[in-house]
């Protein structure tokens, strides 16, 4: 087969990561008979340097001409929140995924099996395993709604974000949250705050009848500060949470975190037509960018989520996967996942090390 992939660089490390993604990408190419088609897309504080714009015209229509989207990070301290909106890589990473249509993030979470000992909780904790998958609604609620700053007469200056949710904007989400779980465990827990928020009443009201309507999957109801406190507690109770947008911005740091390094955590943006998109969890990296120290890891694992949910090419997503865990079981480790004593490899070398396992 012959797909066509849109490649956002982006900034930091960006490049360095989305390199080694591609030799992975063109090592399946090789063994399973597919072939590729690249195209460059500019987009983040590069985009700023070269054009003016953090998102520059006509973005979103050529990511829709190709199969998917890999990005590799976008921001750095250049183009930081003193720049005007349009400068900002955040605005431009928003603007696609709104653009895009994109408003289910899938971002899983697991202990890889050689990496147990990177679990920075407890021993018993971790031995119970850790494997979540996070579905973060991505294109609605405080990220999107009405923002304002006026001048008040007697308090100074005042700042409004305002959180909105719809229906059919919490449904499609919920009914994402029930189909994966579907796939795996057969538990949703959806995260909200109901005690407070009225857009979390409503959240609850829609997930309670879409619970009705997938009975065959265990459903509860946490609230977000239970949550975080579970996760690190016992993550093990976790299969699929769903959860609004801002809280699935902090909680699958959180989720990360627990499973020994953000470096290592892919994840897929999609929604119902458009080109879906692959990127890691985490940022840019700007201090160690161009060092050939980031691990690409996370990056390569988002290329097999492009495979399996894509192209729908399971075996490929399967050779990826177990090409990573192949190198982390022998002992190969970047530095942000290398423990003390422990020698560290480089970004090329640990793509290299990938793409000969496959
Ligand atoms: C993420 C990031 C972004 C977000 C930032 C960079 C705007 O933190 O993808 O989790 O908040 O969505
Ligand atoms: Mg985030």
């Amino acid at each position: 087969m012959n797909f066509k992939i849109a490649l956002i660089r982006g900034d930091g490390i960006g490049p360095e990561i989305v390199n080694e993604a591609v030799g992975v990408i063109n090592k399946v190419g090789e063994k399973f008979g597919h072939t590729f088609e690249y195209v460059d897309v500019l987009l983040g504080g590069c985009a700023t340097d070269a054009v003016g714009k953090s998102y520059p015209d006509g973005t979103a229509e050529l990511c829709r001409s190709c199969d998917a989207v890999l990005l590799g990070a976008v921001g750095g301290p250049k183009w930081g929140s003193d720049k005007p909106a349009e400068q900002r890589p955040e605005t431009a990473l928003l603007a696609i995924r709104k653009d895009l249509g994109l408003y289910a993030n899938l971002r899983p979470a697991a202990l890889r099996p050689a990496l147990a000992e990177a679990c920075p909780l407890k021993k018993e904790t971790a031995e119970g395993g850790i494997d979540l998958l996070m579905v973060r609604e991505l294109t609605g609620g405080i990220y999107f709604g009405k923002r304002d700053k006026y001048q008040t007469e007697d308090r100074g200056l005042e700042a409004t974000d305002l959180m909105a949710y719809s229906e059919m904007e919490i449904e499609r989400i919920g009914r994402r949250a029930f189909e994966m779980a579907r796939l795996r465990r057969k538990k949703v827990s959806s995260v909200d705050k109901a005690n407070v928020l009225e857009t979390s009443r409503l959240w609850r009201s829609v997930m309670h009848r879409l619970a009705e309507e997938y009975s065959d999957v265990a459903y509860e109801d946490v609230l977000v500060d239970n949550c975080a406190m579970q996760l690190v507690r016992d993550p093990g109770q976790f299969d699929v949470v769903v959860t609004e947008n801002m809280f699935g911005d902090i909680l699958s740091d959180e989720a990360s975190m627990i499973t020994g390094s953000i470096g290592l955590l892919p994840s897929a943006s999609m929604g119902d037509s458009a080109p879906a998109l692959y990127e890691p969890i985490h940022g840019s990296a700007p201090d160690i960018a161009g060092q050939d120290k980031a691990n690409p890891i996370a990056t390569i694992l988002s290329v097999a989520m492009m495979f399996r949910y894509s192209f729908r090419l399971a075996a490929e997503a399967d050779a990826i996967e177990a090409a990573v865990d192949a190198v982390l079981a022998e002992g190969w480790r970047t530095a942000d996942i290398a423990r003390e004593g422990e020698s560290a490899v480089g970004t090329r070398r640990m793509g290299e090390l990938i793409c000969s396992h496959i």
